[in-house]
């Protein structure tokens, strides 16, 4: 007599797919395909469907409860299920397998490799310690591979890159100043500290720099050939999940990157920016000395405004108040009498409450002041000033190849400036039905540019714009107007395309009443400047100035996004660290 076949119970509403079902009736299965797949015997399969479900017109209300025998068409595809999940335990077990026997070769391996000792080759000539973009030709000479020995050279770095072939591990090794490429072989390979190599980690290396092979590439077209290297302890970077791959990477999110700012700065595009600012520092500076212009620092903490009062950030002075300085302007401008131009590279503080990609709560501002000269002066000086500036800066090799590398469209501007009144650009935005954001009007002669507009008008015309002659009501007090047009005044902003206003200047009211009248139109209380109406006592002069925002600079000429990624650690609304 045949064996009675089992018989195993499919709910599909009350039933449960889970070890705990016995697949009798009173603790059935949900699903055919679980019940195929825990039942490899061929038993027999009762399945009743649902009790929640639809009846269908003059159904019987009971057959929701019968137990029907497993419809054949249901049963294959359960059979199916029941093969591909067999297959994928088989697989993943085969994974687990493989995964255990290639840990515990590596282990094997790793442990081999910790018996490894490597010992200075005291013969070898003494090392000359050089840093990564060192190509001095009088200390280092290349090997060719063949008879011609390198010079032997002692580097310190961090490892930028990794990559291990069989026998060989290659190591691109940074120090801030450049990058070599660098070979462990032979025994060197195969300790322990090669083999657990961490990105980030430090490292002294030693050994012979050698011509890359033909076809190869490096930089400097050199590569190190190491015969010695030592990791202290401490020197070791964090594996792992702690590997700093997993904490920054280009597409994780930018509030996390910016939290992580101290590590993201290590990434290639974030130093070469901060490279590219030091640069471009040196160069207003070099420029400002052959202008005969004079560095002056003047102070951070005072008690006037320059660009209104929405933006200063106010705090207690021992018993009194004082804010931290919107500009340098009217310090700078007392200078003029016993110093001649001046110049300064400060930081400026502006309490904006935005978050727009071009505004920071602290910039370095490069303000200069100019004593006796007229506004076209002034126009002219800041277009020689910029473009001196960006001649020494890519007058540096590394420079203009980092400024190729971030910004690869980058093109010197085109002299002269483009030079182009307010009045005209109002009539421009009409033409090109470019609206009024806040009023979603047209523009009208009076309106204040704003933001997108400016930038959308910059990024048409494509080309540095001086922007002149704003009215006098949406510029500052000490702006005077112009003689020939007493609506506006004697005032610029280069725009710049990609980015828009980078530089805001102006001639500068001389005569005492109309500094005072100013004062009083603008509601503000004259006491306070003393020290700066006071100029306009004792020998008062035509002059003029600007101010230049060094972030938006770069953010132009290294084509960033916004500000935050063109300084080392951006304040701005709602961030203050790290
Ligand atoms: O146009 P602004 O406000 O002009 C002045 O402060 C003048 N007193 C300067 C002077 O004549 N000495 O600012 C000048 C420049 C702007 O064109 C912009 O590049 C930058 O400073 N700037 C900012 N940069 C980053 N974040 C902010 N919040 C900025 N505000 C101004």
């Amino acid at each position: 007599m045949a064996a009675e076949q089992k018989t195993f119970y499919i709910d599909e509403d009350a039933g449960k797919d889970s070890e705990e079902q016995t697949g009798d009736e009173t603790l059935p299965y949900k699903t055919l395909g679980y019940a195929v797949l825990t039942h490899t015997e061929t038993p027999k399969f009762l399945v009743r469907k649902s009790l929640t479900g639809e009846i269908p017109e003059g159904g019987d209300e009971s057959a929701r409860l019968e137990w029907k025998p497993a419809a054949k068409a249901a049963l294959k595809k359960a059979v199916n299920y029941a093969k591909t999940q067999q297959k994928k335990a088989a697989k993943e077990q085969e994974q687990i397998a493989l995964r255990a026997k290639e840990e515990a070769d590596r282990k094997k391996v790793l442990d081999e490799a910790k018996a490894v000792v490597i010992d200075e080759d005291k013969s070898l000539p003494e090392a000359v310690k050089i840093r990564l973009d060192d190509t001095d030709s009088t200390k280092i000479q290349l090997g060719d591979g063949a008879d011609k020995k390198g010079t032997r050279v002692r580097v310190l770095g961090r490892v930028h890159r990794e990559r291990r072939q069989k026998d060989i591990t290659f190591v691109t090794l940074k120090d801030g100043y450049g990058f070599m490429q660098v070979l462990f072989q032979g025994n060197l390979a195969k300790t322990y500290d090669i083999l657990t190599l961490t990105r980030e980690t430090s490292m002294e290396i030693l050994g012979e720099l050698k011509e890359v092979p033909a076809g190869a590439k490096a930089p400097h077209n050199r590569e190190l050939h190491a015969d010695y290297f030592s990791i202290p302890e401490e020197w070791k970077a964090a594996g792992g999940e702690e590997a700093i791959t997993n904490r920054v990477s280009k597409d994780q999110d930018p509030s996390v990157l910016l939290d992580l700012r101290h590590l993201a700065l290590r990434g290639e595009e974030r130093s070469k920016v901060l490279i590219v600012r030091d640069a471009v520092e040196y160069a207003f500076n070099t420029v400002y000395h052959e202008l005969r212009l004079r560095k002056m620092s003047p102070p951070a903490f005072v008690q006037t405004q320059v660009e209104g009062g929405a933006t200063l950030f106010k705090l207690p002075y021992y018993n009194e108040e004082a804010y931290l300085t919107q500009s340098s302007q009217l310090y700078l401008e007392t200078c003029l009498p016993s110093m001649g131009d001046v110049y300064c590279i400060e930081k400026s503080f502006r309490a904006e409450k935005s978050l727009t990609r071009r505004h920071l709560a602290e910039y370095t501002h490069i303000e200069a002041e100019l004593d006796f000269i007229t506004f076209d002066d002034l126009l002219d000086h800041l277009e020689q000033v910029m473009c001196r500036v960006l001649e020494i800066t890519l007058a540096d090799p590394i420079i203009k190849q980092y400024v190729a590398d971030l910004n690869p469209d980058f093109q010197m501007p085109e002299r002269p400036f483009k030079r182009m009144k307010y009045a005209d650009a109002i009539d421009w935005l009409v033409e090109h039905q470019i609206e009024n954001e806040e009023t979603q009007q047209p523009h009208k002669f009076g309106d204040d540019i704003a933001e997108a507009a400016e930038r959308r008008m910059t990024d048409i015309i494509n080309r540095p714009i001086f922007l002149t002659h704003f009215p006098f009501e949406i510029k500052a007090f000490y702006m005077p107007k112009d003689v020939e047009d007493p609506r506006v005044t004697e005032s610029v902003d280069c725009l710049m395309p990609g980015v828009g206003e980078i530089v805001g200047g102006s001639m500068r009211m001389h005569n005492y009443d109309d500094l005072m009248a100013a004062f009083a139109r603008e509601g503000i209380d004259p006491a306070p400047y003393y020290w700066y109406t006071d100029q306009r006592k004792y020998g008062s002069s035509p002059h003029g100035g600007y101010g230049l925002g060094l972030e938006r600079f770069l953010a132009w000429l290294c084509k960033q996004h916004t500000v935050r990624d063109c300084c080392l650690y951006p304040r701005y609304f709602t961030r203050c660290k790290p």
